[in-house]
């Protein structure tokens, strides 16, 4: 589990992390967005103990970043914003070399690394020197890097973007499946929503070092629209059933457009049932029922547009 507790990080006058408060579950993927310059990389950089905060502090599975940053380091791993490999190490001598910081036994690394070369597709160029490596290539190197070592909580600044779409595909279908069933904790800075959007489970979004909505889509969706909305596909509207659907306190607002029946709703997992029972029993025939989603691009403009 992580933490935050009115983290700051200044720079100079410059406040790049503003005093956030945030807690992430074991088992969550956590998306963390924002525009340039909002304050992301920085925030990671705190919690995986690269740099310290001004002020704050942040619990790391109970450790914290201000007394216990050697545990923390072996707990993560990081992905960050530039590779930053040994350029003029090979992929196996990299690895290598960071496997034995991780003290991650010799008779276990060599087998770790063939492994973990394999999945990111790097068996054939792992004897070349890393700067000979493409920008994609590179960064998938640092991806593997950062498994290394198995981590419980892993810290990735914008894992996909100098990958290709089908190697992008690849690593983010590997992001979930490392995070099914388990406790560890994947921690992703992106700029894209749509990958937000599949992987995370609740997403904080931070714009000018502080944090301006957090939570599931779904969550944020509500907390900004006041509400959610329902559209129900019926063939036989006519006045009884507008009759049964006045009857029901609950509802905000409905209009009947289309053969659709748009109704405005708080909750709809909660709503939904009641509706539908109501339409039935006065003799609606449903051909669906679809809750109208806002998608997280809306939600972020929402929130970012000041
Ligand atoms: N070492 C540093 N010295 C001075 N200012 C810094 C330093 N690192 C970051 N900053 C500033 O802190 C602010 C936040 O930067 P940060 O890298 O955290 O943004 P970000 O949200 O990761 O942006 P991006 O989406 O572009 O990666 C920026 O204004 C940046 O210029
Ligand atoms: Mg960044």
């Amino acid at each position: 589990m992580i933490r935050v507790k009115n983290l700051v990080k200044h720079f100079g006058d410059l406040k790049a992390v503003d005093g956030i408060t945030f807690t992430v579950e074991n088992g969550e993927i956590f998306g963390f967005l924002g525009p340039n310059g909002a304050g992301k990389t920085t925030t990671i950089r705190m919690l995986s103990c690269i740099i310290r905060p001004t002020s704050g502090n942040a619990y790391l599975n109970g450790y914290n970043i201000l007394d216990n940053p050697m545990e923390i380091r072996s707990m993560v791993g990081i992905l960050t914003e530039n590779p930053c490999l040994y350029e003029r190490l090979t992929p196996v001598a990299n690895l290598d070399f960071f496997g034995k910081l991780y003290d991650i036994p010799k008779t276990i690394r060599a087998t770790r690394i063939d492994e973990i070369l394999e999945m990111f597709d790097l068996q054939d160029r792992k004897f070349e020197k890393v700067e000979t490596f493409s920008k994609g290539m590179k960064q998938k190197l640092a991806l593997a890097r950062s498994l290394l070592h198995d981590p419980q909580i892993l810290f990735l600044d914008e894992p996909t973007s100098a990958l290709d779409p089908k190697t992008a595909k690849g690593v983010r279908d590997y992001i979930k499946k490392l995070s099914e069933g388990g406790d560890k904790i994947i921690f992703i800075c992106t700029h894209n929503l749509t990958e937000a959007e599949y992987l995370c489970d609740r997403v904080a979004v931070i714009d000018h070092g502080k944090i301006v909505g957090i939570g599931s889509p779904e969550e944020l969706s509500r907390d900004i629209w006041k509400g959610e909305q329902v559209e129900i596909a019926i063939k036989n509207y006519d006045s009884h059933i507008e009759q049964s659907l006045k009857q029901l306190n609950f509802i905000k607002n409905f209009e009947y457009q289309d053969h659709i029946l748009r109704i405005d709703v708080n909750d709809t997992s909660k709503d939904n049932p009641r509706i539908v029972e109501t339409l039935v029993k006065s003799g609606a025939q449903i051909v669906s029922v679809e809750i109208k989603r806002h998608s997280l691009e809306d939600i972020y403009l929402n929130l970012v547009r000041d």
